[in-house]
């Protein structure tokens, strides 16, 4: 069975079970249970990344290829994780390559690109995206690269993709977009964007940071060059992950030390890596791929397992997004960023962004926050967009960040504490 029919077949989300694997959901904040809207700048973990990362500690801890057990288990875990996120990226192990965060390994990926510009040579970045995604590319100016920037159409914020498309031309060498806007929700349509970089001779980069826990990977269909996600943000612990077409990851030289590997993927990973949380992304696929088989019993490989866990969350989450969306345009003084009608949530996420009047957000969010339910406030390092949103002076946005282990409950308990605030502010 495809993926795509494999997307149809899923089932309804069980979130009591989803819920009993996290043990930090019964977390109480401000008298009343923790309510983890926080997911856009790092999701909760379920115990079994917890457990991997315990078990490799007390079984496996040592640096790799030595002669003796524990460096063969680590050796071992090692392979066995780079499989795993290729079925989550669709592609093949050797593609895959670990890294301290999306943005340590996206500024060791632009000095290696970086390598081979020259000056007047032209890469495209977007005001929608984080800066880890545009400050890396802009560092290549140094060396007289020029960065272009694609605007936004500012009602929707979506990408404005005529403005994208004229930027590119025969001198891009490289078009970098994020997948999802960790501000606004946005999903942009990476495939065509994709399209529009071959066509012009570039390379395609892509920063899905922000879509990884809401929506399925696949390198493949999209024909990107290079993309790159965290697994703190999908469920797993603080690490980044990168995927790279093969013969980019062989052709383009990372800077290393002398006696580190030159062969590929390993010539990418600086320095020793951190072992025990590779382990946890291990299990952090594993957890995705359980709940997909709870979805579907039918699945039979693990990224089959991996669409079905998404088909289902995927919907869950548009329901929790229609009810946020309901009860948000009915607080006075509202301003939501981004897609708002309910026939095109398909292009956006659960991450809503909004300002209530002059309220300052850091106030909101506070209030909030007593109140044991957790948001986030300011700019979230998309400091192009917010300051071409008009919001950068004033304190930014107040975020919201709906994933899967969020409930109705919790949204309810959001908006009668935002009404609270506004009826005192
Ligand atoms: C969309 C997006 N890109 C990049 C990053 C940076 O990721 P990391 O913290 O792994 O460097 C973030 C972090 O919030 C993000 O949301």
């Amino acid at each position: 069975m495809s993926t795509a029919t494999r997307h149809e077949a899923s089932g309804a989300l069980d979130i009591a079970w989803v819920r009993e694997q996290f043990p930090s959901l019964r977390e109480q904040a401000g008298g009343a249970p923790a309510a983890f809207l926080d997911g856009p700048a790092g999701t909760q973990v379920p115990r079994q990344v917890m457990d991997a990362i315990t078990n490799y500690l007390t079984h496996a801890n040592a640096n790799t290829y030595g002669m003796f057990a524990t460096s063969r288990r680590t050796n071992e875990m090692i392979v066995s994780v780079r499989g795993a996120m290729a079925d989550f990226f669709n592609c093949s192990a050797d593609e895959v390559v670990f890294g301290q965060n999306m943005t340590t390994i996206t500024l060791g990926l632009a000095r290696a690109i970086g390598r081979e510009l020259k000056a007047g040579d032209e890469i495209v970045v977007t005001t929608l995206d984080h800066d880890a995604n545009v400050g890396p590319w802009r560092a290549l100016e140094e060396k007289g690269v020029v960065v272009r920037q694609a605007d936004i159409r500012e009602t929707d914020c979506t990408l404005d993709l005529e403005d994208l498309q004229e930027k590119i031309s025969s001198k891009t060498k490289l078009v970098t977009v994020g997948y999802a806007s960790n501000m606004v929700g946005t999903i942009n349509p990476v495939a065509e964007i994709t399209k529009m970089a071959h066509a012009a001779g570039a390379l395609m980069f892509i920063d899905a940071v922000h879509y990884a826990p809401h929506g399925l990977i696949d390198v493949k269909a999209l024909d990107c060059d290079f993309l790159a996600c965290s697994p703190y943000k999908f469920f797993g612990p603080h690490m980044g992950t990168l995927y790279g077409k093969k013969e980019h990851l062989e052709r383009f030289k990372p800077y290393k030390v002398r006696p580190a590997t030159s062969v590929s993927p390993e010539c990418w990973e600086t320095g020793t890596q951190v072992q025990e949380l590779i382990a946890g992304i291990g299990a952090a696929v594993e957890y995705i791929a359980e709940l997909g088989r709870r979805c579907d019993a039918t699945t039979k490989t693990r990224r089959e397992a991996l669409a079905a866990a998404y088909a289902t969350t995927v919907s869950y989450e548009r329901a929790l997004l229609t009810r946020l969306m309901d009860g948000l345009e009915n607080l006075p003084g509202i301003r939501i960023f981004g897609i708002t009608e309910r026939a095109r949530f398909g292009e956006r996420c659960a991450t809503v962004s909004f300002r209530i009047g002059e309220q300052n957000p850091t106030e909101i969010a506070t209030f909030l926050g007593e109140r044991g339910i957790f948001t986030w406030d300011g700019n979230f390092y998309a400091i192009n967009l917010s300051e071409r949103l008009g919001v950068e002076q004033k304190g930014g946005v107040l975020r919201v960040g709906l994933v899967h282990y969020n409930t109705a409950e919790e949204v309810d308990r959001l908006l009668g504490a935002l009404r609270e605030f506004c009826a005192q502010a």
